[in-house]
Parts: C-alpha cells; structure tokens; sequence
C-alpha cells in the first residue's frame, strides 16, 4: 500500500488539496504551559481545526491528543467547526 506522511505545520495546510487525506494524526499544544513551554500557553487557534477540515475526506479518522484538564476546550473548538 502506497501512502504519504505530511509532518509540519498545522496553520493552512498550502499544498494540500481540499478533501485529500484519509487521516489526521496530532498531539497539538494542550493549554497547560506543560513544562514551562511557551508553546503550550494557550490551546491552538481554532482555525487549524478548520484547516484540518478542508483538507480531510468525508469519513476520514482523527486522531487529536489533549491533556484531561482542557480536552472539553479543545472538543468544543472542533465541535464549532
Ligand atoms: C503536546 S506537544 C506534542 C509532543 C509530541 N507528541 C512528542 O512526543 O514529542 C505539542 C507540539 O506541537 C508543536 N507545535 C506547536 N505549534 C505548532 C504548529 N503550528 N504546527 C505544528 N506543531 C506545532 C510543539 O512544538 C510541540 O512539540
């Protein structure tokens, strides 16, 4: 079976047609400041949600890690989509 992984930013997707990928597999920042990391201080910009969107087939998987104490911020950011 022929596939593709595409690692790299989750902001806009360029490149990547509409309705093209069978999954998502990510593990974005979880609003906690986990470690001290600046890139954890706040949950991401719904919009990634929206860009993730576009790019995924009808039907495709998501598989989208959080931390217990925001997952319900980061289900309520993808459920406005
Ligand atoms: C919860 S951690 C994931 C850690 C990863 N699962 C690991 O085991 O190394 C969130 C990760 O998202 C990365 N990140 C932050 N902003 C990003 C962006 N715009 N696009 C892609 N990754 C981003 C951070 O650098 C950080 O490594």
């Amino acid at each position: 079976m022929d596939y593709q992984l595409h690692n790299r930013s989750c902001y806009g997707l360029p490149g990547l047609a509409d309705n093209s990928l069978h999954a998502l597999v990510t593990d974005p920042p979880y609003g906690i400041s986990f470690g001290g990391h600046y890139w954890d201080k706040d949950l991401p910009d719904p919009q990634i949600w929206a860009d993730a969107l576009r790019v995924l087939r009808p039907g495709a998987f998501g598989l989208v890690f959080s931390s217990v104490r925001l997952m319900h911020r980061l289900m309520v950011a993808l459920e406005d989509q």
